[in-house]
């Protein structure tokens, strides 16, 4: 009988040990309830630094291009496209695994002067315009066709009020212009997932407008399969009760959700928006932890990384993916934005590339969800 007893105890101790160990990365943790990617820059696929690439296939079940598809690298001039480093980047994801979705098609930045202008330097026609976007569209899309789960086919259109944003786009073509690109984006690749991308769709009157645009695109018989909500977040803003009312408000109009771009800076902002024009001047009061953090900073900075992950997994019902925008505090993004040459730390990996220990928490926090239906 002890002998059972023991036999029976040893074995559920082996069972749940091997559960743990298989649980050990956050892919593993939230297989089931959301992919969990990282974007990723040209030099980390290209095996130019080897700890990271090997991260990036370990800990990720997602990859997107941090830069290199973006319209500019792309596309940079108008009978000129550079494609060594989305080849790279496919290769890369295909041969470990990991899906590849692609950002973006239409952006007002980080995107060739020519786009817009004919050879006087005048603005061009609708017309020439659509055409133009026509054209990078179903190169772009055509050569990945298949390859891609999904594409943000238009990113960053609307103001934080719900306005149209005044972009070239918006100017020469009215607010069609994103019509046009869902439809140049679906004719070029009819399986590939399509979004609509933006940042700050917390606040209240961006996300109606959103959730406007999907009715309407929807409407006109475009397809849509989800928002994506960048989700660069401050020490207190957005808060988790903001962030959550616009998830129930895309779930309840029907919406999916993808966080795509997350990272929680730890530094103070004179700017809470994502606009990669934005830029302030440096001050040592705006980039206080370069000799290190404060605890209590660090301890906030944890919970609010973990509400915030607890509730992408509350909602992961309509929630797909989970993406970080970037992979550790050395390579973030936002160390130069919106001031350059700060010591931020909002990544899950540090400045050695070492695991932080929230992500152990948040490992066990997503072996605590089901998976979903
Ligand atoms: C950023 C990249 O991380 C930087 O390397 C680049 O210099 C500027 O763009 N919203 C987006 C992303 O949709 O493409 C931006 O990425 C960050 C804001």
């Amino acid at each position: 009988m002890i002998i059972k007893i023991v036999s029976v105890i040893t074995a559920l101790f082996f069972l749940t040990s091997i559960q743990t160990s298989a649980q050990k990365t956050l892919a593993e943790a939230t297989k089931g309830k959301f992919l969990f990617g990282v974007a990723v820059s040209s030099l980390q696929v290209d095996g130019g630094s080897p700890i990271e690439t090997e991260l990036i296939a370990k800990e990720f079940s997602a990859i997107v291009p941090e830069n290199c598809m973006k319209p500019q690298p792309i596309h940079p001039e108008e009978n000129r496209y550079v494609w060594n480093n989305g080849d790279n980047l496919l290769a890369f994801g295909e041969k470990n695994k990991l899906v590849v979705t692609g950002h973006c098609l239409i952006w007002h930045s980080q995107i060739a002067r020519w786009f817009f202008i004919d050879a006087d330097g005048k603005d061009v026609s609708p017309e020439v315009l659509k055409e133009r976007m026509h054209q990078h569209i179903s190169t772009v899309v055509g050569r990945y066709k298949g390859r891609i789960k999904g594409w943000d086919v238009v990113n960053e259109a609307f103001e934080d009020n719900g306005q149209y944003r005044n972009s070239k786009f918006f100017q020469i073509l009215g607010k069609d212009f994103i019509k046009y690109a869902f439809q140049f984006a679906h004719e070029a690749d009819p399986n590939a997932e399509l979004y609509y991308n933006d940042y700050n769709v917390e606040t209240p009157a961006k996300c109606d407008a959103i959730i406007g645009l999907v009715k309407e695109l929807k409407a006109t018989g475009c397809r849509i399969d989800a928002v994506g909500s960048q989700s660069h977040m401050h020490m207190n803003s957005p808060t988790l009760d903001s962030t959550e009312a616009s998830f129930k408000k895309l779930k309840e109009a029907g919406v999916h959700i993808l966080i795509t771009e997350w990272d929680i800076s730890m530094l103070p902002s004179p700017y809470d928006g994502a606009n990669i024009a934005a830029s302030f001047n440096y001050s040592k009061e705006m980039d206080p932890y370069r000799e290190g953090v404060p605890d209590s900073v660090q301890l906030k900075w944890n919970k609010r990384m973990l509400d915030m992950f607890g509730l992408f997994l509350e909602y992961r019902d309509v929630v797909d993916r989970v993406t970080v925008w970037g992979l550790s505090d050395n390579t973030t993004w936002l160390n130069n934005f919106p001031i350059r040459g700060r010591m931020d730390y909002p990544m899950l990996f540090d400045r050695n590339n070492h695991r932080k220990p929230v992500v152990e928490e948040m490992i066990k926090l997503a072996n605590k969800y089901k998976t979903k239906k």
